[in-house]
């Protein structure tokens, strides 16, 4: 899961997506395209809408992306087009540009709509933020 910060979209995805594989041999993770949070912990409003809804999130801790995440992972699922285009630069092959996808894609394909940043928005953006992820996660988990 990858966005700009790693503190707010990411993160959010990460903790919904690993609960919805638990016990399964599947690793999740998140990072960011930027370097200003490395380190951090979520924004305190993901936190808090994670623990709304039973999650614990508050462990996370900020990184940034980097070109061996391609060899990590099988799926690399950015929020919007400018993830998109912070990762593909990393990308070092066909192979490694395929495991890229827009992750509203899961609930509407092919449309590459943007998971809004919420990061200078009021908490009502943290809950739509959670219904979106959720529903991607949901499709995601659905297929793994
Ligand atoms: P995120 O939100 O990409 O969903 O983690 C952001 C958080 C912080 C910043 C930008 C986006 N920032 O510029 O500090």
């Amino acid at each position: 899961m990858v966005c700009l910060g790693n503190i707010c979209r990411s993160p959010l995805a990460e903790g919904i997506l690993r609960s919805k594989v638990e016990g399964k041999p599947i690793l999740v993770d998140s990072a960011g395209t930027g370097n200003y949070h490395v380190g951090d912990p979520p924004d305190r409003r993901s936190i808090e809408i994670a623990k709304k809804y039973g999650l614990d999130i508050s462990n996370l801790r900020g990184r940034q992306f980097t070109a061996t995440d391609f060899d990590t992972f099988d799926l690399i699922y950015i929020m919007d087009e400018s993830n998109y285009t912070n990762v593909l630069r990393l990308a070092r092959t066909e192979e490694d540009k395929a495991k890229v996808r827009f992750i509203l894609d899961e609930v509407y394909p092919g449309q590459k709509f943007n998971v809004p940043d919420p990061y200078h928005s009021e908490m009502h953006a943290f809950e739509s933020l959670f219904r979106m992820l959720d529903e991607a996660c949901n499709l995601i988990a659905s297929k793994l």
